[in-house]
């Protein structure tokens, strides 16, 4: 009997092609959206492995239904949520797709900020709405990039690709990192860092330590009128606090991709004024979802190697 893998929900590419190629037996569990937990603790009773995505809950429950399981591949590069924990004390292997959605979720940072910024959105919606009377000069004012004081948390990858197109853009860079990352512009306290930037974007992360890391106290430190962008996890990011420094005109825009309860979006976040959101699409490109599929799928073949 070959190897079962069980994959939550369809790939993107060649992916479950490769697994075939490699004798594999596949099954995909949900053609649409994520799988019910009965549904995937069904498909997992005799499966080597699991591919999934960031949007399946694979808590010890879901693990403890594949006795068989000896590795959990994610197609992402955040494992949050994945009970670390359990899969080690089975020892499961779990395995992500590091590296190879940098630079997709790097230029999405920056077309968020860039459409909060300068009104691009609120600026379509307005012609939309036949709102627009016609060219003013002071109608639709927005912000330069250049110039503008641009704090990273976090400094893996994705932020240094967001490093590299903000100073594209003449913007001034600096970060902050647990760690002294011992690159230019390293601010040792987040605090200081917030004070200091009239944009903020957010590359950590969630975990136990980063879960409400912007929250009303640390958002209250930012300048006036300070943009604030998320394409890491939202519950990095308290999104009432955000919702209530928008409304207070603390705040001058949010741009998010990313929400603390995916797919739900709050009333209040959705009639905040100057935000731009849009739906987890931040490794979303045809190559990048392409690459992740692909890699997600080799580590599966990887560490199968030689059972079956
Ligand atoms: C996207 O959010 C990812 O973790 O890959």
């Amino acid at each position: 009997m070959p190897p079962h893998v069980v994959v939550t929900q369809p790939l993107v590419g060649d992916a479950i092609d490769r697994l075939r190629h490699a004798g594999l037996d596949v099954t995909v569990v949900s053609e649409h959206g994520p799988p019910s937990r009965d549904e995937l603790c069904h498909a997992l009773h005799d499966a080597s492995a699991l591919v999934c995505l960031l949007s399946d809950v694979i808590d010890a429950d879901v693990l403890a239904c594949g006795p068989g399981l000896r590795v959990v591949s994610t197609v992402a590069v955040g494992v949050d949520n994945i009970d670390l924990d359990a899969a080690r004390a089975r020892g499961i292997e779990v395995r992500n797709t590091p590296g190879v959605l940098d630079a997709a979720t790097a230029d999405l940072a920056m077309a968020l900020l860039l459409a909060v910024a300068r009104g691009v959105v609120s600026g379509m919606d307005a012609i939309r709405r036949g709102e627009w009377t016609g060219f003013g000069l002071a109608t639709g004012l927005g912000r330069d990039l250049a110039g503008m004081r641009l704090g990273l948390v976090g400094f893996g990858r994705i932020a240094q690709r967001v490093a590299a197109r903000a100073t594209a853009f003449d913007m001034r860079l600096q970060h902050h990192a647990r760690h002294d990352t011992g690159a230019a512009g390293f601010v040792a306290d987040l605090d200081e860092l917030l004070r200091t930037s009239d944009a903020l974007s957010l590359h950590v992360p969630l975990t136990s330590a980063t879960r409400g890391l912007l929250d009303a106290r640390r958002l209250a430190h930012l300048p006036d009128g300070a943009i604030v962008i998320n394409t890491a996890r939202g519950a990095v990011l308290d999104e009432r606090a955000l919702v209530a420094a928008l409304v207070a005109g603390h705040l001058g825009g949010a741009g998010l991709d990313v929400f603390e309860d995916e797919p739900n979006v709050s009333a209040s976040l959705l009639a905040a004024p100057n935000v731009v959101l849009t739906p987890h699409i931040g490794s979303a490109t045809i190559e990048t979802r392409s690459a992740m599929s692909s890699m997600a799928v080799d580590s599966v073949i990887d560490a199968l190697a030689g059972s079956g």
